[in-house]
């Protein structure tokens, strides 16, 4: 399985930090945010891996993870995102890189206090499809959130619902079969004017080809406000990223 990493977008929500430098640039406590995305794919023994990036900053990138191999990945490939027209619209520059093979996405502001090896297991005892992880939030209305139908199947997943079907966030850790472009191209912008990644795992449910499985330990969307960057600095500070014990 391959690893595509995101790490496009204007960072607006975390504005002024964002004025002269990439989001995923800022630090979580003592090493630059992309550094955690990073490290749990590593650890989940995914070690040949895209970066997705824009702007003006995408070269710092290359900077900064020039020792990728001490990191422990094998081949560290970049893409450029011309515009941030979504984060569908920048997964689909990953179709020549994925080759045909799984891969698993991680939006670079996502981290969590364990790992994804449970979720990446039980992916590839899946024949196909897609494989969304859930966490209880206390505010759903700010990512996509599921609704289930009464066997507990995922039916929609709703983009920051006003009124959200469930307490769950989709978290921006997604695993996908190679159907994931074709599904990217048949894609319509949203209100929002992007790409949605929401649309592809709906394109997945819609098939019935979408499972999904909880996240134990704490997970944080480092960009999704000034508070919330501040909650994943603190929690890294006080406990830990990226552990191999939890599931
Ligand atoms: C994105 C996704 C959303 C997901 C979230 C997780 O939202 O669109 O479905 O729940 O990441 O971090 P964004 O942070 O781009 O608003």
């Amino acid at each position: 399985m391959k690893g595509v990493v995101l790490a496009g977008g204007l960072g607006t929500r975390l504005y002024p930090l964002t004025k002269v430098t990439n989001k995923h640039l800022l630090p979580i406590y003592n090493k630059p945010m992309i550094w955690y995305p990073l490290e749990a794919l590593v650890i989940a023994g995914v070690v040949d891996i895209l970066v997705i990036t824009g702007g003006e900053w995408a070269t710092d990138f290359a900077r900064l993870l020039g020792d990728f191999k001490e990191m422990g990945i094998r081949t560290l490939y970049f893409a450029y995102q011309e515009k941030p027209l979504g984060i569908a619209h920048a997964l689909s520059l990953a179709e020549t890189f994925a080759n045909g093979d799984r891969i698993v996405v991680f939006l670079a502001d996502n981290v969590i206090e364990g790992n994804i090896i449970g979720a990446k297991e039980k992916f590839e005892k899946m024949d196909s499809g897609a494989l969304v992880i859930l966490k209880e939030v206390p505010d759903p209305h700010n990512y996509g959130c599921p609704a289930f139908d009464q066997t507990g199947r995922i039916v929609s997943i709703i983009e920051k619902p006003q009124q959200p079907p469930s307490p769950y966030a989709v978290i921006g850790i997604y695993f996908y079969d190679h159907q994931v472009f074709d599904f990217c191209r048949r894609l319509k912008p949203s209100p929002r004017g992007e790409l949605e990644i929401s649309d592809v795992n709906n394109l997945y449910a819609q098939m019935g080809a979408l499972d999904y499985l909880f996240l134990d330990g704490w997970w944080g969307d480092a960009g999704a406000s000034i508070d919330a960057w501040l909650r994943v600095n603190r929690l890294v500070a006080e406990t830990g990223a990226n552990k191999r014990a939890l599931k």
